[in-house]
């Protein structure tokens, strides 16, 4: 059964990656429904991620944090918000090895701040989540939603947290609530501290691949469309109160994945560089998706198409991360890497 599309949606974190995809996505396939982009603007939240659509009626922008309890609901109530969706996170797990409170702040805080308004208000909220909240998965296992969430760094341990206030609102407050927990996106607007963005823009550069430890890790590369089409599955056909994995169910090592950033930019492999690991490092994700299949969605693309496609991207937008490359990205970069790329053991 498909329920009625939302007519007012508030989406937070929608001038950040997977965000202003979804945005980009649903005002093309749901022209008569209006969007509230609620965003902070940090680092990674991007104005420009959504240049083109910013003439749009449907299409407005309200500058806050999500822990600011007045600003959202003021924002809810002013547009008659419906839907919630909540992207706004800090999401970089070394950026919360190095810095992990602030994750705290948002991931956890703010989504109860979010989860408040909702309740006040009677807001169905849908909710990010990952495949991190899963922790390290054994050779032989795929996640499905009901496994044990066992976070192993500060952000995956924040996005848990988030997940796990959530599903307690469901059940205590009886409030409408879905999540969906997304495996590793790629594609287009992705800030490039996160590898396939920072392995493109570095291999197009000439500078080296920065890869930690061995390069075995697996992850299931995704196509952020993909992640997209199954959030949207969730809102309109997914049984309120339960979690969706969203992926394609396929992993890959992080070194197939630089083989195929390095081939599709014609780039020479001698640009790989190993360095020291990640600290906590887990070694895979892998996520069953079973569960929104049935709800009639399908990934189309596997996971080196979608990681070629976002190398290609990257590739032919240099007017959109060499600004980013050359501000603020820079100290983190020295911060993080200097002393990895120097050969010198942290
Ligand atoms: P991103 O870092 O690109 O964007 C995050 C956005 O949230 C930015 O626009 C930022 O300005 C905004 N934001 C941060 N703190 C805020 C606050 N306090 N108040 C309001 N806005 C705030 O992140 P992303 O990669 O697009 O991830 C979006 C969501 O999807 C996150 O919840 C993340 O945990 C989840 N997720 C990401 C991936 C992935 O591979 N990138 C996979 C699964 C789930
Ligand atoms: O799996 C979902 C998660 O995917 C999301 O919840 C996170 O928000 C998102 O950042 C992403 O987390 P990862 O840690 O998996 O992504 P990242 O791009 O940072 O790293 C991907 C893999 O590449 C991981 O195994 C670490 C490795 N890596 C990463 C960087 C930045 C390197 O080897 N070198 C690097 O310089």
């Amino acid at each position: 059964m498909t329920r009625e599309i939302p007519k007012n949606l508030l989406v937070t974190g929608g001038c950040g990656f997977i965000g202003s995809n979804f945005v980009r996505y649903w005002t093309e396939q749901h022209p008569d429904s209006k969007v509230v982009v609620y965003d902070k603007l940090t680092y990674a939240g991007r104005r420009e991620n959504l240049n083109d659509l910013w003439d749009n009626a449907n299409l407005s922008l309200v500058v806050a944090d999500i822990g600011d309890m007045d600003a959202a609901r003021k924002a809810c109530q002013d547009n008659g918000i419906d839907l919630i969706v909540n992207f706004a996170a800090e999401t970089h797990v070394d950026q919360s090895i190095l810095g992990p409170l602030v994750f705290t702040d948002t991931n956890v805080r703010g989504t109860h701040v979010l989860l408040e308004v909702a309740r006040e208000l009677g807001i169905r909220l849908h909710h990010i989540s990952t495949d991190e909240v899963y922790g390290h998965i054994r050779d032989d296992h795929q996640s499905v939603e009901t496994d044990e969430l066992a976070p192993r760094s500060p952000y995956a341990a924040s996005k848990a947290a988030a997940d796990q206030l959530v599903q307690a609102y469901a059940i205590t407050y009886g409030i409408p609530v879905t999540i969906t927990r997304g495996a590793n996106n790629v594609g287009p607007y992705q800030y490039p501290e996160k590898a396939v963005p920072l392995f493109s823009t570095n291999a197009i550069l000439g500078e080296p691949l920065p890869v930690y430890g061995d390069g075995r890790q697996m992850r299931d590369y995704a196509h952020v469309y993909d992640h997209c089409t199954g959030i949207e599955a969730v809102l309109l056909r997914g049984n309120i109160g339960e979690v969706y994995n969203v992926g394609t169910g396929r992993e890959m090592t992080n070194l197939e994945m630089v083989d195929i950033v390095l081939d599709t930019l014609s780039k020479d492999h001698s640009l790989v560089k190993h360095v020291t690991d990640r600290p906590g490092h887990d070694r895979r994700y892998s996520m069953n998706v079973d569960k929104l299949r049935a709800l009639g969605w399908e990934p189309r693309y596997d996971p080196k198409q979608a990681v070629a496609e976002a190398a290609k991207w990257y590739e032919g937008n240099r007017w959109w991360w060499e600004p980013i490359r050359s501000g603020e990205f820079r100290e983190y970069y020295d911060r993080q890497y200097a002393e990895r790329l120097a050969g010198i053991q942290q």
